[in-house]
């Protein structure tokens, strides 16, 4: 039994450790169907989820998940390909506790990717958002209870969650950005949800990573979320049906495309 604390942390941490020929600097996380950015690891070493004590592993089938050890640019990279999702019913402390590990493994730097709908309209399938802010919508967060103080302060300032260094390579590269939504699912939202969201601001929804963004604050490591838009959100098109296969397919699509801008931040950071 995992309570997805201090302790089972410091567990965990040794287990992966013995596969670890160096200090990891960068995390990646990659979501959904975004598979093509392991291809970039060089010399990877893998593990696979279900073999790490503690580390949460999806409800679906088949996507247990792979922790990859290698380099990426020469870089030391830790690549964790696929997470597990609060609608799923993980708690958000089992949500965000691969990024406690990265953390005491001594990671400063956590890149994410999500697949998201545009709320915003002038946001299309296919783009690639670098992420400047979020809305938290789950009715959830990951730091509620007593606080461990070995791991963060109690109150996390939460103003720059998003590296500014990193927003401007995404900017040279030419990025659009965005603010993100992070609703809990599973349901894809409704139309008038939406016309909420975009009153609230938000460009992109979706339903993970930002969990993931507050407990890496908290820890004191810089952050950056790129978001590949899968869909428009519900209602933009009346006559469209979401469904989770669109969101894999358009994945598939526009991972390549993922990979080369993770590989350039990488390359430049
Ligand atoms: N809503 C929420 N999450 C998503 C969507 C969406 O439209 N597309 C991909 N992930």
């Amino acid at each position: 039994m995992s309570n997805y604390d201090y302790k089972d942390a410091l567990e965990t941490l040794s287990y992966i450790q013995k596969f670890l020929p160096f200090t990891p600097e960068i995390a990646v996380t990659s979501g959904s169907g975004l598979g093509d950015i392991a291809a970039l690891v060089e010399n990877p070493v893998t593990l696979s989820a279900e073999d790490v004590p503690h580390w949460p592993t999806s409800t679906a089938p088949g996507h247990s998940g792979k922790i990859i050890i290698g380099k990426i640019h020469g870089k030391p990279v830790i690549l964790l390909q696929g997470r597990v999702h609060y609608y799923e019913g993980y708690s958000l402390k089992a949500v965000t506790f691969p990024v406690r590990v990265l953390a005491m493994s001594g990671v400063k730097t956590y890149i994410a990717t999500n697949a998201s709908g545009a709320v915003n309209t002038s946001y299309l399938p296919g783009e690639i958002i670098a992420v400047k802010d979020h809305i938290n919508l789950m009715d959830d967060n990951p730091l509620l209870g007593p606080n461990e103080s070995r791991w963060n302060e109690r109150f996390p300032d939460m103003s720059h969650a998003y590296d500014a260094g990193m927003l401007k390579v995404f900017a040279d590269l030419g990025l659009k950005t965005g603010i993100y939504a992070a609703m809990s699912g599973p349901s894809f939202e409704t139309p008038a949800e939406i016309r909420m969201l975009r009153l609230l601001g938000a460009d992109v929804v979706g339903m993970s990573t930002v969990p993931e963004v507050i407990v890496a604050n908290a820890m004191g490591i810089r952050v950056a979320v790129l978001s590949c838009v899968a869909n428009m959100a519900a209602g933009v098109d009346p006559d469209h049906t979401l469904s989770a296969q669109e969101v894999l397919d358009a994945m598939k699509t526009h991972s390549q495309k993922l990979a080369g801008i993770i590989a350039e931040l990488i390359e430049r950071l």
